[in-house]
């Protein structure tokens, strides 16, 4: 018997970050959107907790206790009393460490699929605690959609979003999130970081689904670390900017960066453009919002 599940990526439209907390997490306003971009987890019964993963960059994915779903894994059959004797196997299409949240789905997918197989019927409310101590975005993996996220982004609540079109460009090797933490601390070292805040300009441009509402509102208070930390994505930026999007920003703590278009069309020509500038390594077009952690049919 085994259970599949469905979990999208996402990309952050507004990324607010505050000073570092005492315990080291940064205090967000972080409008989460998931994207058209999924992994896939499926759960099997087996003797004991193993993880397989397949997919073209799956090689960077580790298979070990580290890995998010098969932290989930362990943290429900720990609550349930039960052993995790289950096989977990990732289909990976979203890009590995890239800032769209791509281990964390894989740990919300993991969490929903374990108990969907072991018949828990853990109530919602107790699965998103457990997502949030598995990570800060992990809710939002679970949920989908469109939400703001704060504390350190895991405490949701939902927001309306029309549809948009994007574009990915992934680049080459991952960042580290607290890498990125670390370089917007010293950036910002001796400045005065204020409150985070969701901006009503950008949560109104997302409601209504104009994107030359939305452009000039995507804000990302992570890119200058993550620039700093990789300066050619400054290249990557410029070049789909060129190549005709209505604004380019990186994802989340990156190196993938988000191109918004206006619709398929413009996505194909921006891909394209992105592809032979040689300024990454791969681009992927989705839309959103995105549905959260789906269980599919069997
Ligand atoms: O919560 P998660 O495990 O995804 O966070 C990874 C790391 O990113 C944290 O250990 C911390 O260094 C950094 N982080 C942060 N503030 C947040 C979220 C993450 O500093 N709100």
């Amino acid at each position: 018997m085994s259970v599949t599940v469905r979990v999208p990526a996402k990309v952050n439209v507004q990324l607010a970050v505050g000073a570092a907390r005492p315990d080291g997490f940064h205090d967000l306003a972080n409008v989460f959107l998931a994207v058209s971009l999924f992994d896939e987890v499926t759960a099997t019964a087996a003797d004991e907790l193993t993880v397989t993963c397949a997919g073209p960059d799956a090689d960077q994915v580790p298979l070990d206790r580290t890995n998010l779903a098969a932290r989930a894994a362990g943290i429900l059959a720990e609550r349930a009393k039960i052993a995790p004797a289950v096989h977990l196997h990732i289909a990976k299409s979203i890009p590995v460490a890239g800032g769209m949240a791509g281990g964390s789905a894989d740990g919300a997918a993991a969490l929903l699929a374990c108990d969907a197989l072991w018949g828990l019927d853990t109530p919602r409310a107790e699965l998103l605690d457990i997502c949030a101590e598995l990570g800060s975005d992990v809710p939002f993996s679970l949920v989908g959609g469109a939400a703001l996220g704060t504390g350190r982004g895991e405490l949701l609540t939902p927001v309306e979003a029309g549809a948009f079109h994007w574009v990915f460009a992934v680049a080459d090797g991952g960042l580290s999130t607290p890498a990125v933490f670390r370089e917007f601390d010293r950036l910002t070292a001796g400045t005065r970081i204020p409150e985070p805040e969701a901006s009503p300009a950008l949560l109104a441009a997302l409601a209504s689904g104009d994107p030359d509402a939305l452009a000039p509102a995507l804000a990302n208070g992570l890119q200058a670390a993550a620039l700093s930390l990789r300066p050619a994505l400054a290249k990557t930026l410029a070049a789909g900017t060129e190549a005709g999007a209505l604004a380019a920003l990186v994802s989340g703590s990156g190196p993938t960066t988000a191109f918004l278009v206006r619709d398929e069309e413009a996505a194909a020509k921006v891909a394209a453009a992105l592809e032979a500038s040689g300024t990454c390594r791969a681009t992927r077009v989705a839309a959103s919002p995105a549905p959260g952690a789906t269980i599919l049919p069997s």
